[in-house]
């Protein structure tokens, strides 16, 4: 287990140390684990070339340290609580040697079916615990895992399966949903057709049995491939700056690009946020209700807590099924300890009020978390006193894809807390906030671009496939900075709010879009000329998506016409792409340059008609008008 600082007075003062001494203290934290090979060098770096490398010259393999390394000593612990979709059905677990038995047998079946050390395996799965058992059996041979969130399209799936030329997709063959039974097979099968030409095998774990179409050769089921392999398998040796997985997330431009994470300072890094931010005690129940599709689910229901010997709970269904009150009912069933999820589910919930929170006992919980998003005032508020009864912390917890862990956060109960503020960065952490010109804003109550200027050990390393993209998007707009896309403010006592992006990309109940991506998609409509979307403020949702478009001809059918254009966005991405508002419009607001002033359509978005600013430079300001006439 990672060194667990339990005071604020000790943060302060190992905060200090790790800025003075990283490569010391990052050595410390490291020297927790089980290498097969110490690094030769912790840490070689260079943000301009965008060259960063820690532990250099380690060997290891990230599951001996999740599951070999607690057999001695907690082989009969609970490391997975499963919590199935359906409230009757039954809790089951998988004590540290069954959840080893089963990566072996699921990595030694896998070996068998020839996928090698560096393969690419994309993942397409619900949240049951084959999808965590199959991600650790790829790192366990050295196969490189691409999850991708069941929720988008077979479109978005085939584009990320094409991308990273995996050879395996793992599916289900129906995920379920609350009240639904979603036929991903179905969906796999129509996007591995759309050119998916690396794609050997789809490999199927069989969920709710219902009938599935098959392609013979191809297909072959988990169970058949699994249950009677071996439950021992050796791990392969991995460099500490070998790949272990590619997860995509949307950015300001074109499509999604594959954030690349290495084996060894995913590792310490992961293990070493969750234990001091969560302040995880041996036999506590850790419940994050992320999916595995997203980073989070990636780092702080799989693998940090893995890494620390905890006990993490994985559930399959949604927030609202079959009532509002389920997530309360769970955390009464398993006592949950910590609890982490996010600010959208937290207002969606709200909203039914306290009655559903009220009829369950959650005095278990000793820790409350946020992430994803800005946590407003009054959902903070809620949280604490409803579901917290005022006696629990909350960590409001920022960071990224790109990051890999928990950046700016409060560590359990130690730092001081204020809602909607993020608060201090983690030891090691080194956050600044610049000015449009690039220049440090030293001192405090200041506002600025959120950037680090030191790396940490699970920040990206590359976007799969184009390095210069990875330097270019996150390297280049600062000199020797990591951009984080965010701005954010300094309060008089040095604590973090992010305010949120600055770049174009909008956060929609907590997932990652960017504007372009929507706006592509809907210009696939046959009627629509040009379109832009902006964000705009969304009571539960964070932000809504805006829709502008300008079509072809008159459009008459108005709701026919919208419901055509959600399927088209649903088609193409996924249905947490679909505009919450849709205005036809003759005209975008353009410069003289051409391009979209997207400033005045985000103002019209929010209903901030009367401080548009100056519209006399635009090409076309008799736009305006019509756009404000016809906001909705
Ligand atoms: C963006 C990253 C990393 C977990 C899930 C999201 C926003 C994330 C917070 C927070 C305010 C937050 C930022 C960031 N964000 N956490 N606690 N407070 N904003 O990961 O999809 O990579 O999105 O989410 O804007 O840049 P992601």
């Amino acid at each position: 287990m990672s060194m667990q600082i339990r005071t604020f007075e000790e943060y302060k003062a190992v905060y200090q140390r790790s800025v003075e001494d990283p490569e010391g203290f990052w050595a410390e934290q490291a020297g927790s684990f089980n290498w097969r090979k110490p690094w030769d060098k912790v840490l070689d770096w260079n943000f301009r070339d965008l060259d960063v490398k820690w532990f250099i010259g380690g060997k290891l393999n990230i599951t001996e340290n999740c599951l070999d390394r607690h057999l001695a000593e907690r082989g009969d612990q609970t490391a997975i609580i499963f919590e199935p979709n359906d409230p009757n059905g039954e809790t089951t677990t998988y004590t540290y040697r069954q959840l080893y038995e089963e990566v072996c047998k699921t990595a030694n079946a896998l070996h068998a079916m020839g996928v090698r050390k560096g393969d690419r395996i994309c993942f397409y799965m619900p949240m049951i615990p084959q999808l965590a058992i199959g991600v650790l059996a790829c790192a366990r041979i050295g196969a490189i895992h691409s999850v991708v969130f069941a929720g988008f399209s077979a479109s978005s799936l085939s584009d990320r399966i094409k991308d990273a030329s995996c050879k395996m997709v793992i599916c289900s063959d129906y995920n379920r949903r609350g009240a639904k039974n979603i036929p991903v097979k179905a969906i796999v099968d129509e996007a591995v057709a759309m050119g998916c030409d690396s794609v050997e095998t789809v490999f199927v774990h069989q969920n709710t049995g219902e009938a599935i179409n098959w392609v013979e050769g191809r297909d072959k089921w988990w169970h058949e491939q699994v249950d009677h392999q071996q439950p021992e398998c050796p791990a392969e040796e991995m460099d500490s700056e070998d790949m272990l997985f590619i997860l995509y997330t949307s950015g300001s431009t074109g499509k999604p690009k594959g954030v690349v994470h290495s084996c060894g300072g995913y590792m310490v890094y992961t293990c070493y946020s969750f234990a001091n931010v969560f302040q995880y005690q041996p036999g506590d129940i850790y419940w994050c209700t992320a999916d595995i599709g997203w980073i989070t689910g990636h780092s702080y229901i799989v693998y940090g807590p893995l890494l620390a010997g905890a006990t993490t709970v994985m559930f399959e269904g949604v927030p609202t099924y079959p009532d509002a009150g389920r997530f309360w009912q769970i955390v009464e069933k398993l006592k949950v300890n910590q609890f982490y999820t996010a600010p959208t589910a937290i207002r969606a919930l709200m909203a039914f009020g306290d009655d559903p929170v009220n009829k369950y006992d959650l005095s278990s919980i000793k820790l409350l978390g946020t992430v994803g998003e800005p946590i407003n005032e009054e959902a903070w508020e809620w949280y604490h006193k409803v579901v917290g009864k005022e006696k629990c912390p909350i960590v409001d917890t920022w960071w990224q894809t790109e990051t890999g862990g928990i950046m700016i956060s409060g560590l359990g109960g130690l730092s001081p807390m204020k809602p909607s503020f993020a608060g201090y960065p983690l030891p090691g952490i080194q956050p600044c906030l610049l000015d449009g010109n690039g220049k440090e804003i030293d001192g405090n109550n200041v506002e600025g671009v959120l950037c680090m200027k030191y790396p940490w050990p699970s920040m990206i390393r590359t976007t799969y496939g184009d390095h210069e993209r990875c330097r270019q998007t996150y390297f280049s707009s600062y000199d020797n900075m990591y951009f984080t896309g965010d701005g954010a403010r300094r309060d008089e006592n040095g604590m973090y709010r992010i305010i949120g992006r600055i770049d174009d990309v909008i956060n929609v109940s907590g997932h990652r879009m960017g504007t372009a991506e929507v706006e592509n998609a809907i210009n696939e409509h046959p009627k629509v000329v040009e379109s832009a979307v902006v964000g705009y403020p969304h009571d539960i949702k964070g932000q809504g998506i805006y829709a502008y478009v300008i079509t072809l001809e008159p459009v008459n059918d108005l709701e026919g016409f919208r419901k055509e254009l959600l399927a088209v966005v649903t088609r193409e991405i996924g249905p947490i792409a679909k505009p919450d508002k849709i205005q036809v419009v003759s005209g975008l607001p353009k410069t003289r340059s051409g391009k979209i002033m997207r400033r005045i359509l985000r103002k019209v978005a929010s209903g901030e008609t009367d401080s548009l600013g100056d519209i006399s430079t635009l090409l076309n300001p008799e736009v305006v008008e019509e756009i404000k006439d016809g906001a909705l």
